[in-house]
Order: C-alpha cells, then structure tokens, then sequence
C-alpha cells in the first residue's frame, strides 16, 4: 500500500482538483490529448513507482485537464504484458486512480476485427470481454483496501453508458456497432486459426489490452466503458499481413470521430 500512496501524494501535490472521470487512450488515439484544455502534463518518468511505456506511437504522460469543459485524467501510453510487467504492473494506475477518486474510465484500444460484418476503421462499443488464455491479474493475495476477492462480472461495462454511447456513435459515425473484446497476450497477432476459434467463441474483435485493466476497476469498483477502433480486419480475413504501421495509419484515419464520439461521451456522463 505504501508505493500507491506515496504515488497519490505526489500527483495531490501537482494537481488541486481531482477529475472523476479517466481515460486511456489506445494505439494510435493519442492525439486526443490535444484537444484537452488547461492542461497539467506529468510524464510517467516522474512519478514515483509509476511503471513507464515502451510502445512506440504510446508517449507516456498522465493529463490533467477538461475535454468538452468535463475535468478529466488521460493517460496517453498505457503499459501491456508484452512489455514484459508483469500483470500487477500494467494496471497500476488503475488502482492509482481509485485512490485519487475516479469513478468512471474510458477504455480505449486499437483492436482486429473479427466480425466479418465489420471493416477497418469502424469504432465498437464494448460489450463484454473475453479472456480464456491469460491469468487473472487479480491472482494473488487479494488486496481488501480495494476490493473482495471474488468479483462479479456480469457488468464488466455499464449498461447506462453504453446506452448513452450508442446514439452518439450512430449520429457521428453512421453506425453503431456494438461486441465482444477479446484479449490475447501479443505481442504476436494472432494466428487465422486462432481467429477462427475466438469467432466460435463469441469475439467481435481481438486486441492485447483493456481487459486487465477494466478486470482491476471492476475490482475497485470504478465504472467501466470501451471504445474499439477496429484497425484491421483480423489475421486471415483477407490476404494481407498485419503490420503496427497499419493499425496506427487507420487509427489517424478515424481520429476526427474518434474525438468527437468522447468528447460528447464525456460531455453526458461528466
Ligand atoms: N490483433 C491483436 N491486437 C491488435 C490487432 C489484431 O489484429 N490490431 C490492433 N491490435
């Protein structure tokens, strides 16, 4: 417990007020944090225990500001098992913002399509998750100052805010989609067979995020909401080979809506 309060301690000393609401933002969705106004910038490196991004296209600071005139924390880079944290590590500031106050966060990630309903550049409301092929973060003694030991996950994501999204995304976008998250490990894309597996087993889209993190705020009891941006379509749709540049070159493509879909997000839930 000591580390995260010393972390809290320190990030009450660059910011008065706390913004209940936080988001993460995704590949390639960074930009996002351009818009934010009255800004306080801390880069991870300078807040102490805080683990540090090595994504290229992820920057790595923490955002204090309003998005739409709603106070609000980003976290522009996020941390991924792939890096090599362990579990505990990536969502470290999850646990951060339950003690700063936060009450609601806004997932945000990159992710292949899985759907063959959808294409590349479409943005899913997340639904619900899958996990079958990684431990629990929560595995380990269970930490009481934040949560029970077992969690109910029939609402991984609030129906009410996803209710208020779906209008959004359809007068913005064109569409509403809305599906299932499933999170594989990385840092490989996944094999078509897998694809195909996780088609069968229910997965709208496929990424290597979000699902620890919305697990660990379930925990803590923070209201969860996700955004997809689908990338790409996944591995062995069509003939084409998955590559990062691809995935960040169609998150920029759909970023203009991507920013407005939050900011008006933000706007009813602030
Ligand atoms: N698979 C896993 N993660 C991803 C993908 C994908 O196809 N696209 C963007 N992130």
């Amino acid at each position: 417990m000591n580390n995260f309060l010393e972390t809290v301690s320190y990030i009450k000393k660059q910011v008065k007020d706390i913004p209940k609401i936080a988001i993460i933002l995704g590949s390639g969705l960074g930009s996002l944090a351009d818009e934010i106004e009255n800004k306080i910038t801390i880069s991870y490196k300078d807040i102490p225990n805080f683990p540090i991004s090595t994504v290229p296209g992820h920057k790595g600071e923490l955002i204090f500001g309003t998005l739409n005139k709603v106070p609000l924390i980003a976290m522009n880079g996020r941390f991924h098992y792939y890096e090599g944290y362990d579990l505990k590590e990536t969502t470290y500031p999850i646990r951060i913002f339950k003690l700063l106050g936060v009450e609601t966060l806004i997932l945000t990630n990159a992710a292949g399509g899985i759907n063959l309903n959808f294409e590349k550049g479409d943005l899913m409301i997340i639904e619900d998750q899958l996990s079958f092929f990684a431990e629990s973060v929560l595995r380990g003694p269970n930490l009481d100052e934040f949560g029970e030991r077992f969690i109910d996950m029939s609402n991984v994501y609030t129906k009410e805010y996803i209710e208020i999204l779906k209008p959004i995304m359809k007068r913005i976008t064109g569409k509403c989609l809305t599906g299932v998250y499933a999170y594989m490990k990385g840092p490989t894309y996944e094999t078509p067979a897998e694809i195909r597996a996780l088609r069968v087993m229910g997965a709208d889209a496929v990424g290597m995020s979000t699902v620890p993190e919305a697990v660990v705020a379930r925990h803590s009891g923070i209201k969860c909401i996700g955004i997809t941006c689908i990338t790409n379509m996944a591995a062995g749709i069509y003939n084409e080979e998955l590559s990062h540049e691809d995935v960040k070159n169609t998150a920029l493509k759909v970023e203009n809506n991507f920013k407005q879909v939050i900011k008006e997000l933000v706007k009813e839930i602030g």
